[in-house]
């Protein structure tokens, strides 16, 4: 639970739309009710308050508030901070996750007996960058059948390209649902990302994950180091929400990133992006299904992603739900001229570091782009930074 912040006078200023009307990182969807906006405001103030160790934070945690690693260039996007999971690969490729998980947080409340360590098994070691979370909530509403359409993981057409859907069972729902969100695809809803980043990111037990992982800490230590059994995260008495339900409503009506400027060269790399075959993983659009809710009622989606796992040769050796070792999902690509570093593990400067690191299934794609003329390369990237 959280104390409740006034940000009236911050909101009255950020939602004011500027003079041409564009919609600015960090705003909400337009056209929103005025409950929603209200729902929206109420997520805000959850989503960048600051856990103590009173309220729950820990005793295991990577960050104590989600705007800490969302909030660049607005709360909601990335950050420099990536985390840590770890794992053991055995001489067959047999992946285990040592203690029955993979992350290993970076932080712990004093007096810090429960600082995960990893293992001296572990050989496998991967880094992964935070996710910019703006139109979400499109995403979300994209349904189950449109990203199972796209798939074709025996590559059928044989271009050489697969793309597997992350099938996972959705823990707010308990419903078989397709995987959209994180690099390996492994949540379909916002609700269950929000009660995984909760445990996971600050350690605070929730309704949906009801018990923290604290790898390799024993339960005895784990309780002396302040590890509370129950839920951490209640009902608020004025609102009726949990903070898992606040989370997801702010990223629910979370705009996402307008197209910035398009100029001829722009437009020039527009039309190699497609005939190059980056397409063919980065889909421009998708639809919304139809929706009670008109925002999200078969709305355009234009998030360069096809929602699929693919393995690039990037892949982070680490096997989680449906993904294999080396499937990453596609990342969206808008909103990408806000974003730096790239990849997964944040280990790609520039958009050109971050294309000449493909490889496996984007491999044909990869070497047409390194064919294009330097006027054809530079009007490829003008196209991306304009996303
Ligand atoms: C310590 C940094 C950190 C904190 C704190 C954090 N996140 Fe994240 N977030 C990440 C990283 C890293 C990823 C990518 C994780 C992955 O896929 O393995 C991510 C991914 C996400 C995604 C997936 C977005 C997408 O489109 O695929 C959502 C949703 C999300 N976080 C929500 C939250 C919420 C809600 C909170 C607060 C309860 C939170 N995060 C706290 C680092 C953080
Ligand atoms: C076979 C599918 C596939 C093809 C084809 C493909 N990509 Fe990707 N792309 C991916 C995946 C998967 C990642 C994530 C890799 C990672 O993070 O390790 C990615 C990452 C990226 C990123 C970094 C995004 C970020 O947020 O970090 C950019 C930029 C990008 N691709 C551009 C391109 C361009 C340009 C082309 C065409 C030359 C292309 N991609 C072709 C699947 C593909």
């Amino acid at each position: 639970m959280k104390r409740a912040i006034a940000l009236t006078v911050f909101f009255a200023a950020s939602f004011a739309q500027t003079g041409a009307n564009r919609i600015q990182p960090g705003d909400p969807l337009p056209g929103l009710t005025a409950r929603e906006q209200e729902l929206f405001r109420l997520g805000f103030e959850d989503f960048i308050a600051i856990e103590t160790a009173g309220e729950g934070l820990g005793p295991a945690f990577n960050g104590n508030s989600c705007a800490s690693c969302h909030s660049v260039p607005a709360v909601g996007g990335i950050s420099t901070m990536t985390e840590v999971r770890a794992g053991y690969k055995d001489a067959d490729g047999k992946f285990t996750a040592l203690h029955g998980g993979t992350l290993y947080h970076l932080f712990s409340v004093p007096p810090h007996q429960c600082q995960v360590q990893i293992p001296a098994e572990a050989n496998v070691f991967a880094r992964r960058a935070p996710i910019q979370l703006f139109g979400d909530g499109l995403i979300e509403a994209i349904p189950d059948e449109t990203i199972l359409a796209l798939e074709d993981p025996t590559d059928r057409n044989g271009d050489g390209i697969k793309g597997r859907a992350a099938r996972v069972v959705d823990v707010a729902t308990g419903q078989k649902r397709i995987g959209r969100f994180g690099w390996k695809a492994q949540h379909a809803t916002l609700l269950a990302f929000s009660g995984d980043a909760y445990v996971n990111e600050m350690g605070i037990t929730n309704d949906l994950f009801p018990s923290q992982q604290i790898l390799g800490v024993s339960p005895e230590l784990q309780k002396l180091c302040g590890a509370k059994t129950g839920i951490e995260d209640t009902r608020n008495r004025r609102t009726g929400l949990r903070s898992i339900d606040n989370f997801e409503l702010f990223m629910k009506f979370l705009a996402p990133i307008a197209r910035g400027p398009v100029n001829a060269d722009v437009l020039a790399g527009d039309t190699l992006f497609n005939s190059i075959g980056c397409a063919a993983c980065h889909t421009p659009l998708l639809m919304t299904g139809p929706n009670p809710n008109l925002s999200f009622d078969r709305k355009r989606v234009e998030l360069y992603s096809d929602l699929l796992l693919h393995d690039v040769d990037t892949g982070d050796g680490i096997e989680q739900l449906s993904a294999e070792a080396n499937e990453i999902r596609t990342p969206a690509l808008w909103g990408l001229r806000f974003r730096r570093p790239l990849l997964h593990d944040g280990s790609a400067g520039t958009v050109d570091d971050a294309i000449k690191r493909h490889g496996g299934e984007a491999k044909s794609a990869v070497e047409r782009f390194t064919r294009l003329s330097g006027s054809e390369q530079r009007n490829l990237t003008a196209f991306l930074n304009s996303l």
